[in-house]
């Protein structure tokens, strides 16, 4: 297949651009900056058009977006022109030469009131400007372009760049003080897993709307608890706080797991997030 990844100098993007190489796909990744990609803007419409109309792939998979939550929460108008036009602009210039699109959105479009893990259909409320952005994204989609695959995930861990595990091991190794919150429950879900399934999903054409995570969800806290116990930071105390004791521009939704039984419907699971982490801490050279 001829695919373009936008975002391809990201966490997500440039393991889908290694992973889609090896599978023989003709890839062509885009992105504001970086090496070995090609530039492009997606608040750009013209931009946006030629280049894609230019390539001309499939399929266009698209996990650009501006994921910094509190810097949406400080610049709203910024995110949607990011998150949501930004993707109605590559939903448009997909669909102008019948290419299907792959979203990568975010459990954030729900606001973590339910008492179970969402379900793909389930209603969506964002309750902060960037899962307000994300979810414009979504419907900005939907509307565009009926070649769509939603995808939604949640607390995504990556190998070489900022994530939840090096932040906490790395306060941990320098004898810090961990305070985490026990109210915020979502899915950790490894980008090499998310990457791998949506290289699966794309030669569906079952298009839809998709929770691709690592199967389970917990609360930050046992998240956290769970792999420093695995590195052997067994006796390192992490202070059990709630949502409301760590004040910070983006108030996450709390109860915000996501249950996949689209995916499932295609053959498409995750393995249980505990295999993930261990999987990654494992290659990351914290278990030898
Ligand atoms: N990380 C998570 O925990 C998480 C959870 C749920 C959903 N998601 C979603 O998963 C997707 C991938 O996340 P990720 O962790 O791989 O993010 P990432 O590493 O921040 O990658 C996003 C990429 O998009 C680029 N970008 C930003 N603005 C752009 C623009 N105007 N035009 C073109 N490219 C632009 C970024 O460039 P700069 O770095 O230069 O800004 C970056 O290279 C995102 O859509 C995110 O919303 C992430």
């Amino acid at each position: 297949m001829r695919i373009v990844v936008t975002g391809a100098a990201g966490r997500l993007g440039s393991k889908l651009m290694t992973l889609l190489r090896g599978q023989g796909h003709q890839v062509t990744g885009v992105d504001v900056v970086g090496e070995g990609v090609q530039t492009l803007d997606i608040t750009d419409f013209a931009a946006t058009r030629a280049a894609i109309g230019d390539i001309n792939p499939n399929v266009v998979i698209h996990p650009a977006a501006w994921t910094d939550v509190d810097g949406c929460a400080r610049e709203p108008e910024k995110a949607i022109a990011i998150n949501g036009f930004g993707t109605q602009h590559v939903a448009v210039a997909a669909a102008h030469i019948g290419a299907a699109v792959v979203y990568v959105s975010s459990n954030e479009v729900f606001d973590g009131t339910l008492n179970r893990p969402y379900r793909e259909y389930d209603t969506t409320n964002p309750i902060n400007p960037y899962g307000y952005s994300k979810w414009v994204g979504e419907r900005a989609l939907a509307q565009v372009n009926p070649k769509h695959y939603i995808v939604r995930t949640s607390w995504l861990f990556a190998h070489g760049g900022k994530n939840f595990i090096q932040a906490v091991l790395n306060l941990a190794k320098q004898g810090k003080p961990l305070r985490v919150v026990t109210d915020e429950v979502a899915n950790p879900t490894y980008n090499d897993d998310l990457a791998e399934a949506i290289t699966r999903l794309i030669v569906t054409e079952r298009y839809g709307t998709y929770h691709l995570v690592n199967e389970g969800s917990c609360s930050r806290w046992a998240f956290a608890r769970y792999f420093l116990d695995k590195v052997g930071l067994v006796d390192t105390p992490v202070e059990k706080i709630i949502v409301a004791q760590w004040p910070r521009p983006s108030i996450p939704p709390t109860y915000c797991g996501l249950a996949n039984l689209a995916g499932k419907q295609v053959g498409i699971q995750l393995r249980p997030w505990q295999q993930a982490v261990d999987a990654f801490l494992e290659a990351e050279g914290f278990l030898a």
